[in-house]
């Protein structure tokens, strides 16, 4: 338990113990579910968190509130990572009124078969605490269609619920400005761009809707509490939203016997010859896709390499290339390379990638048929100086 403000106190859980989100993303750091109390005469609790932490959850409120009850419970996403204490909730608070929008409710009703006390919301409504005040904006696919925030007037409190979240357990803090924050960044990107990636119209909608409120803080269901990080976070969202890569580049190849492996050693010497430093290289198969997905968002250059695999490209590319664009990754900079054995097709894929409306080429493809030579190796040092001057004239 720790009080933000007077009238607001986090009452969330860290999870230390689940391997992927989802079942999904890996969490090398775990990952917390963030609640909130909002106590004024009447008291509303903001999302809840996974079921299997209630018992911890419940004594987080008590140490808050002692005995009494919780007149509300603001259900901010649907998703069960929040929502699914709401029975069990119930059974402690019967009287407890369920706030949401039309979507929220029908959930509510689906996931969990909940019918009783609700206030059905919609954008702009208002409820007051009786010394505290709780309005709703709809931010819809932000990243379900019933997701909405909740804001506080009176102290510039947004309750953003998934937006502008990560992953990573809190460590002993809760407000940004008592860790060191780091390590979330990168960690925000990963969340962003495999979770919500997708979705980056309907983020700038959202954007644009809560951009006249007065933000003191910024209250998401995962990582910490954004204060004095609030400009940096938006900034994050924004650049994101709008696909905009920072000026570096994510050099992502497979290899089977170490040929394709060399023509990638080749690339990157090509951009460090070209004055890049900013750049991660990733090998396909060592490497989790959550992980390259999040560079791909990051960088504005990708540089791509594989060798040909049953008449087709390296599985583990075809799956990369088929995540990015259910993401509708766009605005980037791209250049590839690949190898076969008796009949080319990689390169074909890679090129069709990087020629796709929203993506421009840079340098010529390199192709190579059976081993590495020398000639090759030049031909990739090429394509990695062409990047690396393409990326910082881009600036
Ligand atoms: Fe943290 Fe979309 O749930």
């Amino acid at each position: 338990m720790k009080q933000l403000i007077p009238s607001i106190y986090y009452v969330g859980v860290n999870d230390r113990n689940k391997e992927r989100f989802e079942c999904l993303w890996p969490l090398s750091s775990g990952v917390s579910y963030n609640s909130y109390l909002v106590v004024g005469k009447k008291i509303a609790l903001i999302d809840t968190v996974d079921v299997r932490f209630f018992a911890t959850f419940l004594d987080n409120i008590r140490e808050v509130i002692g005995t009494r009850p919780i007149d509300y419970l603001v259900i901010n996403h649907m998703e069960p990572d929040h929502s699914g204490c709401i029975g069990l909730i119930r059974q402690v608070y019967p009287d407890i009124c369920l706030v949401g929008n039309k979507k929220t409710l029908q959930m509510a009703e689906g996931f969990y078969c909940q019918s009783g006390p609700s206030l059905c919301v919609g954008e702009g409504s208002e409820l007051s605490l009786e010394g505290m005040d709780l309005r709703f904006y709809l931010i819809p696919m932000v990243h379900w269609p019933e997701t909405m925030v909740t804001y506080e007037p009176q102290s510039g409190t947004l309750f953003s619920g998934d937006a502008f979240g990560c992953f990573g357990a809190l460590n002993g803090g809760v407000l940004d400005s008592e860790m060191d924050v780091e390590p979330y960044f990168p960690e925000m990107i990963r969340y962003y761009s495999n979770i919500v990636g997708k979705y980056g119209t309907q983020v700038q909608m959202a954007l644009k809707k809560l951009g006249g409120l007065t933000l003191r803080r910024i209250c998401p269901t995962h990582g910490p509490v954004w204060s004095e990080s609030i400009g940096r976070v938006i900034a994050a969202y924004q650049r994101m939203s709008l696909y905009e890569g920072e000026q570096g580049v994510s050099l992502i190849f497979g290899s089977m016997y170490g040929n394709t492996l060399l023509m990638a050693e080749s690339v990157a010497e090509g951009l460090v010859k070209g004055g890049l430093k900013n750049f991660t290289m990733h090998k396909l198969s060592r490497t989790d896709p959550s992980y390259l997905i999040a560079d791909a968002f990051r960088f504005k250059g990708l540089l791509l390499g594989a060798p040909t695999y049953n008449n087709g490209l390296y599985p583990l590319m075809e799956q990369l290339l088929s995540d990015l664009r259910h993401r509708g990754l766009k605005n980037r900079l791209i250049g590839c390379f690949g190898s076969f054995t008796w009949a080319g097709q990689a390169v074909k894929h890679l090129t069709e990638f990087a020629t796709a409306p929203g993506m421009e080429m840079v340098g010529e493809p390199v192709e190579m048929k059976q081993g590495f030579t020398r000639e090759t190796g030049l031909k990739c040092r090429q394509l990695g100086e062409a990047m690396a001057r393409r990326i910082l004239e881009a600036e």
